[in-house]
């Protein structure tokens, strides 16, 4: 396949934040500037692939060649337009930072300061995007990314497992690598195997994913 070795197939691929509103002048964010994702989504476009973006708060020009943005805030929002739109894909990239938690009532006025007492938020679980759809009976070939600080090849390789994914993309956050930064190094790891990408431009990162990605896809699902 080479060049286009994603030609006639789709692919959904989620990048940058969510922000889980606190009130209407704040929110739970994190460092997520969607490069990576963006970037991933560029990678399946020059690589042959119809590709649908479904994005977060992010301040990023739509990738050449994508075919269909969707802009989404919370990461209720992400889970349901990702959902929605994976009924179609091939193939579902997750590299949005997804916020675990959320604010569990959000306040329709700004919160005001009460000197001298204590805040206390009270956080409700979001639902876990990869993991609905691999619970699904028919699903796209599914990627994760997995953002560790410590241990990441045994985190990683958990997530593989319990999410249900047939490849995840790992890399170590903070040091200038991961968020925010236009570098980065990922290793990937699927059933049975490993590789490591080493340090280069998110750009580049990505064309070799896509490569890994549609080598795996044909292997187990052309
Ligand atoms: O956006 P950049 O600034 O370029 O930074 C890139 C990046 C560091 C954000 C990216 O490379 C990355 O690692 N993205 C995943 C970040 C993350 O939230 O990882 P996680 O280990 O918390 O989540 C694991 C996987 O589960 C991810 O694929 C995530 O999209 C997915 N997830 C997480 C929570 C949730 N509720 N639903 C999900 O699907």
């Amino acid at each position: 396949f080479g060049e286009r070795s994603l030609a006639g197939l789709k692919v959904l691929v989620s990048a940058g934040p969510t922000y889980e509103d606190i009130d209407p002048v704040r929110f739970i964010g994190n460092r997520s500037s969607g490069k990576m994702g963006f970037a991933v989504a560029e990678a399946a476009a020059q690589a042959g692939a119809e590709v649908s973006l479904v994005a977060g708060p992010v301040s990023l020009a739509t990738p050449p060649g994508v075919a269909q943005r969707i802009d989404v805030r919370s990461a209720a929002q992400m889970h349901a337009a990702v959902l929605q739109a994976a009924a179609q894909a091939d193939i579902y990239i997750g590299a949005a930072a997804v916020g675990d938690y959320r604010p569990q009532e959000v306040a329709t006025q700004k919160l005001k300061k009460h000197d001298g007492s204590e805040l206390v938020l009270r956080l409700a679980e979001n639902p876990d995007i990869l993991a609905s759809l691999s619970a699904q009976t028919a699903h796209p070939f599914l990627v994760g990314f997995a953002a560790e600080t410590h241990d990441v090849a045994s985190y990683a390789q958990g997530k593989l497992r319990h999410k249900g994914l047939d490849m995840i993309a790992a890399n170590q956050v903070g040091g200038g690598l991961g968020f925010e930064a236009a570098d980065n190094a990922l290793t990937l790891y699927w059933a049975d195997a490993a590789v490591a990408l080493p340090r280069a431009e998110k750009s580049e990162l990505a064309r070799q994913l896509v490569a890994h990605v549609a080598e795996r896809y044909r292997a187990t699902r052309g």
